[in-house]
């Protein structure tokens, strides 16, 4: 079942239902920031201080990075503008009982044009299910070419960061975000202080591994992955989360970022696909 609804203040969002699970999906953004499986504990992490004002990216849920992750285009607000921009429900179908499918889309505009002058299609395609399925397509509509970086910012609701490891990045080459210094990442990820990379030549699934859980990330179209925890101080210095929010999630990014850059020629097309389960 497909529910358009709102919040007092008029934000907008789609409620999206099967039997196997539920996601809340805003139009902003085409922000994905609830999921759950049906009966279970939600597997993306809102802040708890989000106001879900218009105009202001959440924090929590899934961001959409595009068409620059970070300050990878520093011309841009950092990671873009699509994470506010106003999408359109396309269409949406109930696939079976226990899955549901939905695409939203967004064009570019006179004030979009002025940030970054180009003519594009993007198309966010969900299905949910136990699984959710992301794939963020890029259409160059314009008659020049252009660059874009991106990202799924997924934000993991996690029993507390001391419990977690990231299996799947051992071996890989990283930018270390902090010192700006590239190393190769030894075994699991585990974390005791602020953390921010950005690993690149990924082709494999990658594991979080809780307490009590596990979370698959198996991504397409991209090589690159982000993982980052703000940690105590930065923590406080964000937007939009407490103090020791930072205990409670932990962001891996499906990323196309830094060398993962794509160019689009006229006419041309990227999909960024990501598989949480
Ligand atoms: C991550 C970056 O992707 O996003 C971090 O690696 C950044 O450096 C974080 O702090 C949050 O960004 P924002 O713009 O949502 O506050």
């Amino acid at each position: 079942m497909v529910e358009f609804k709102k919040f007092e203040n008029g934000f907008e969002y789609v409620e999206v239902s099967n039997n196997a699970a539920r996601a809340r999906i805003a139009l902003q953004g085409a922000h994905i920031f609830h999921f759950a499986r049906t009966n279970e504990e939600p597997i993306l992490w809102l802040s708890d201080t989000s106001d879900f004002e218009i105009g202001k990216a959440l924090r929590g849920g899934i961001p959409l990075c595009w068409p620059s992750f970070g300050m990878n285009n520093p011309d841009l607000p950092q990671h873009g503008f699509a994470r506010v921009g106003m999408w359109r429900v396309e269409n949406h179908r109930e696939i079976d009982e226990n899955s549901t499918q939905i695409t939203f889309t967004l064009n570019d505009t006179k004030q979009s044009r002025e940030l970054w002058n180009h003519s594009f299609l993007l198309e966010l395609k969900v299905i949910l299910s136990e699984t959710l399925i992301m794939e963020l397509t890029t259409t160059n509509l314009d008659d020049k070419p252009f660059k874009i970086t991106q990202a799924f910012h997924t934000y993991f609701q996690i029993s507390d960061i001391s419990n977690i490891a990231i299996e799947g990045l051992s071996d890989k080459p990283y930018l270390d975000a902090l010192t700006d210094k590239h190393h190769v990442q030894k075994g699991d990820i585990t974390f005791f202080e602020e953390f921010d990379c950005v690993f690149q030549e990924v082709g494999s699934e990658i594991l979080l591994i809780d307490k009590n859980s596990t979370i698959s990330i198996k991504n397409e179209g991209s090589s690159s992955v982000v993982v980052w925890n703000p940690w105590i101080e930065k923590c406080k210095r964000m937007s939009g989360m407490r103090d020791d929010a930072y205990r409670e999630f932990v962001c891996i990014e499906s990323a196309n970022a830094f060398e993962d850059f794509k160019i689009l020629e006229p006419k041309e097309y990227h999909t960024l696909k990501a598989t949480i389960c």
